[in-house]
């Protein structure tokens, strides 16, 4: 009797000119710089490695407490803490360089011409693959404003195009707006190649004991499990109004944490897959992600991932 051959499935995924061995990546600000996990977890095996978030000048962030748990999930308000740009490309490029992995490179930014000056300095580092703004980060006071608004947030992504020649050019949004279709498409009409969705919702906590906000920040960025059905609304969301026309990669996270949230963000119209809050549960939780990914592909009968992004059967819209 013939055997049938046992191909696996192929995981390999494009975040435009950026090819990919598999959709995991790490979620900006969750993973440090370059290989602080490295004696945790392989890093090399995802599919490509994301910074946290690199300014022009290096910032100390905010006052402790900058993390509490929440049922659920996760509250911060880190500030944008990091070494900045000049001692990030000194002392952290030769190590992602060493690490051959695919990077991007998380941007913030308060002005327009910090995220230009940086993205610029950026694209001249043949491994920088990828450079995201962070235009939503919820922690930073008036930093909400370029996420939230169409107008600026499409004034902002046309600077920062012009200078970002090579690398791929990927907006992350922010979940804190009423449509994010609206800021989506603003992203892409102005140049931006792929998107990666969502950032943290803003939150608080309290301490009852003394009544004042658990965060030194009073606010901060909710993440983790409690977030992933609405981040999961939003990834289809944008895929259907926004990303399956122009042809544009969506780079889906929140609150993922097993190989079944993985799926359901593929089936949803994720391209990419990012895990941040959970890897302070395990750092080993990508990789066990890619097996099930690996695994349900197999029972699915199904020899490419591709096969799956954004297959969700979803109902036709009402009137
Ligand atoms: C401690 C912490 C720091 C973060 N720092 C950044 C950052 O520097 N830049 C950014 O764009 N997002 C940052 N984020 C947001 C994550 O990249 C991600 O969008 C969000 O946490 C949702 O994914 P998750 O639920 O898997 O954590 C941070 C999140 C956490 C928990």
């Amino acid at each position: 009797m013939p055997t049938r051959e046992f191909h696996a499935p192929s995981l390999a995924v494009s975040i435009g000119k950026l090819d990919l061995q598999n959709p995991l990546m790490t979620a900006s600000g969750t993973c440090g710089y370059a290989n602080e996990y490295g004696d945790f977890t392989d890093l090399t095996r995802l599919g490509a490695f994301v910074t946290k978030a690199i300014s022009k000048t290096p910032r100390k962030g905010n006052e402790a407490y900058r993390i509490v748990e929440t049922r659920a999930g996760m509250l911060n308000a880190i500030g944008l803490a990091n070494i900045g740009l000049d001692a990030f490309l000194k002392d952290k490029i030769p190590i992602l360089k060493e690490m051959g992995v695919p990077v991007i490179v998380n941007v913030p930014g308060w002005t327009t011409d910090d995220y230009v000056d940086v993205s610029a300095r950026l694209n001249d580092e043949p491994v920088v693959g990828g450079i995201e703004l962070n235009v939503s980060c919820p922690n930073v006071k008036s930093g909400l404003s370029f996420g939230t608004d169409p107008v600026r947030l499409f004034e902002l992504v046309s600077a920062v195009k012009k200078v970002t020649t090579r690398a791929e050019l990927i907006v992350k949004l922010s979940p804190n707006v009423a449509d994010v279709a609206v800021t989506a498409k603003a992203a892409v009409d102005a140049g931006a190649t792929a998107l990666s969705l969502v950032n943290t919702f803003t939150a608080m906590s309290i301490d009852i004991n003394n009544a004042r906000p658990m965060l030194a920040n009073g606010t901060g960025g909710l993440s983790g499990p409690a977030i992933k059905p609405i981040a999961l609304f939003m990834t289809h969301r944008v895929y259907t109004e926004v990303a399956k026309k122009h042809n544009i990669p969506i780079i889906g996270m929140g609150g993922i944490q097993r190989w079944q949230d993985g799926v359901e963000f593929l089936l949803a119209g994720a391209t990419g897959l990012a895990v941040g809050t959970a890897l302070f549960l395990d750092p080993n939780i990508p990789l066990q992600i890619l097996e099930g990914l690996r695994n349900y592909l197999a029972r699915k009968n199904k020899t490419d991932i591709r096969q799956i992004i954004g297959s969700l059967q979803a109902p036709a819209p009402h009137d």
